[in-house]
């Protein structure tokens, strides 16, 4: 939203949330979100033509256009639970709306939501009766932490999909309209309200499989000597296979890949398909096979005990330049070597003391002697038996890995989650080290 307030000088832009400490906060200068490039649109035009309330109902009644970008975790309750889409948020959104009344409106779809979602959101907003007309439109969106920022500014495409009635159309044209602003009408693909839906979630599931894949091979790597990275861009080359998105590494994490596999799967289940539920079911069971994997090759390194070794962790965050850690490989890496009484000192640049808590799920008693917080790599690597590097942060490139063995308990172990070091340096060093796909 702060990209179209930027890009879209003539259009009021309100943000709203029921949370007013978040609010407070989008209001602060202390963005709730770690993204770089953020700040500066944020501030440059906040307050201008870009607001952030909790003034839900005026808002609503206000707005031509309304964004639904609310979350939709996967259940974990009831029918689907463990797979399904949680849609209660999206559904209160639809309903806050049609209460609200104040116009003709067209709703959009911004949430990751399961296909024939509109279905649902249309039947609530018409059931309003209220005598305005509604047009909901389904614009996923597609950019990554991190470079979200440039993924908004210069797209690889913008997804809208509308009814195909004449109504439809001309809502799915205002909507294009706000983008044409700064994305060329080339990159603007416009489709039925459920092809658009459904893009979303392929187009996640075909990003996660491509990791697991990769992650697949890298496993058969380790057993025949070839080198994962170099099989990657043997095969990368191949324009049809491209080169992105085969990055080996302990698997993959965030906030969409898992959930969206999962909601895929079940969205097979239900219209019958468990063939194609459990082609995509693979996808994740790899991702798990990948992360316990990394654990038991760190344990035979180890003498097959971790139990009261300390173990540096460098990186928390799912991947580099963002503080979130929503299923991060590196929660359940941490868990089991917990449950090994491996002593753990963790270092992220971002990611706070309590997030890696909450993730963990343990308290600050249970952490006391067992968790340490470390405010740099280097502390966290001071005396420890083995380093876990879990997030490819560009500073890990730069520490001084002699002055880190220095002070480790030898043997001097280390294991690199994202082939992001030079092996053979820290070989030379004096490390066992060892990555990932390449040993
Ligand atoms: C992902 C998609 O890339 C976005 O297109 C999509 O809009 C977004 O989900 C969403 O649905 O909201 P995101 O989860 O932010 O974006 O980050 P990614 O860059 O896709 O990384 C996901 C995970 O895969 C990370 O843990 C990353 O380290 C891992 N990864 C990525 C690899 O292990 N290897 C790679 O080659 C690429």
């Amino acid at each position: 939203m702060a990209m179209i307030a930027n890009k879209c000088k003539g259009t009021i832009v309100s943000v709203v949330d029921l949370n007013a400490d978040r609010i407070a906060a989008w209001n602060s200068g202390n963005l709730p979100v770690y993204e770089p490039g953020l700040d500066e649109i944020v501030s440059q035009n906040r307050g201008k033509n870009l607001f952030f309330s909790t003034d839900v109902d005026e808002k609503i009644r206000e707005a031509d256009i309304i964004f639904i970008s609310v979350n939709t975790p996967t259940k974990d309750y009831g029918a689907g639970s463990g797979q399904a889409a949680d849609l209660r948020f999206v559904e209160s959104c639809a309903r806050g709306i049609a209460k609200a009344g104040g116009g003709d409106k067209i709703v959009v779809e911004k949430s990751t939501v399961p296909v024939r979602t509109a279905q649902m959101v249309k039947e609530i907003l018409d059931s309003a009766n209220n005598g305005y007309s509604y047009q909901v439109i389904s614009n996923p969106e597609f950019l990554a932490e991190g470079t979200a920022m440039a993924d908004l500014e210069n797209p690889d495409r913008v997804l809208i999909g509308g009814d195909t009635s004449e109504e439809g159309q001309v809502a799915v044209e205002k909507v294009v309209s706000i983008y044409a602003n700064w994305v060329e009408k080339e990159r603007i693909i416009t489709t039925n309200l459920w092809s658009s839906e459904l893009s979303k979630l392929t187009a996640n599931a075909f990003l996660a499989q491509r990791i697991s894949s990769i992650n697949a091979i890298s496993a058969l790597c380790e057993a025949s000597e070839a080198d994962v990275d170099e099989v990657a861009k043997a095969i990368g080359t191949d324009s049809r296979i491209g080169p992105k998105f085969l990055k080996s590494s302990i698997g993959f994490g965030g906030s969409c890949f898992q959930k969206d596999v999962l909601n895929l799967c079940y969205l097979c289940r239900h219209f019958g398909l468990p063939e194609v539920a459990g082609y995509w079911e693979q996808v994740i069971q790899m991702n798990e096979y990948q992360k316990e994997r990394f654990v038991t090759r760190l344990l035979d390194s180890m003498f097959n005990t971790v139990s009261g070794k300390r173990l540096a962790i460098l990186g928390f965050a799912f991947k580099k330049d963002t503080n979130d850690a929503r299923e991060s490989p590196a929660i359940s890496i941490c868990r089991r070597l917990l449950e090994e009484k491996a002593n753990l000192a963790i270092y992220d640049p971002r990611v706070s003391k309590s997030s890696i808590l909450s993730t963990l799920g343990w308290s600050e008693e249970q952490a006391e002697g067992r968790i340490h917080f470390c405010s740099t790599a280097e502390e966290a690597c001071d005396r420890a038996n083995a380093i876990a590097l879990l997030t490819e942060w560009d500073e890990f490139k730069e520490l001084n890995y002699a002055s880190i063995y220095a002070n480790m308990q030898q043997p001097a172990i280390l294991f690199d989650g994202r082939n992001l070091l030079n092996l053979k340096s820290l070989r030379e060093i004096g490390f066992r080290a060892h990555g990932i796909g390449r040993d």
